[in-house]
């Protein structure tokens, strides 16, 4: 399936913004195993500690798009990896509110009781800001 700026758009604005006033959620439709959006479209995301919360349509599962603060991104699971709840994005860091790990912006560990990073999944950035994220499993 050819996927055209217009198609991205589209699917970016029919993206479901909710949730709290922390953090957002955008919906996106999966194409191909994908998610794409364009980056210039959701607020925020463009600035040094920036993040937004993705759910892919159809999916039970979010990841968090983190700002890398080098013009790039990230995108993590937000499930804890000592007993899997879910972390928050704090500024530079995610902190785990169970029992207080904390992960830097890629998902690498800063404080335990967790031993283990979260999961990351490969992100690539066109020169048209348009960010591209693999759901085909995220890796460690
Ligand atoms: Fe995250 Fe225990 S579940 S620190």
């Amino acid at each position: 399936m050819m996927i055209t700026r217009r198609h991205l758009l589209v699917s970016t604005v029919a993206g479901v913004v909710s949730g709290c006033a922390t953090l957002a959620t955008a919906r996106l439709q999966p194409v191909d195993g994908r998610l794409r959006l364009v980056v210039s479209d959701h607020m925020g995301l463009d600035r040094a500690n920036g993040f937004l919360k993705v759910q892919p349509i159809g999916s039970k599962q979010v990841l968090y798009v983190l700002a890398d603060g080098e013009g790039g991104y990230l995108a993590v699971s937000p499930t804890c990896k000592h007993r899997g709840c879910t972390v928050d994005v704090a500024g530079e860091r995610l902190e785990c509110p169970c029992h207080g790990s904390q992960y830097a912006r890629d998902g690498s560990v800063l404080r335990g009781p967790t031993q283990e990073a979260l999961d990351r999944y490969v992100t690539t950035l066109s020169p048209d800001g348009v960010l591209t994220i693999s759901l085909e499993g995220p890796r460690a």
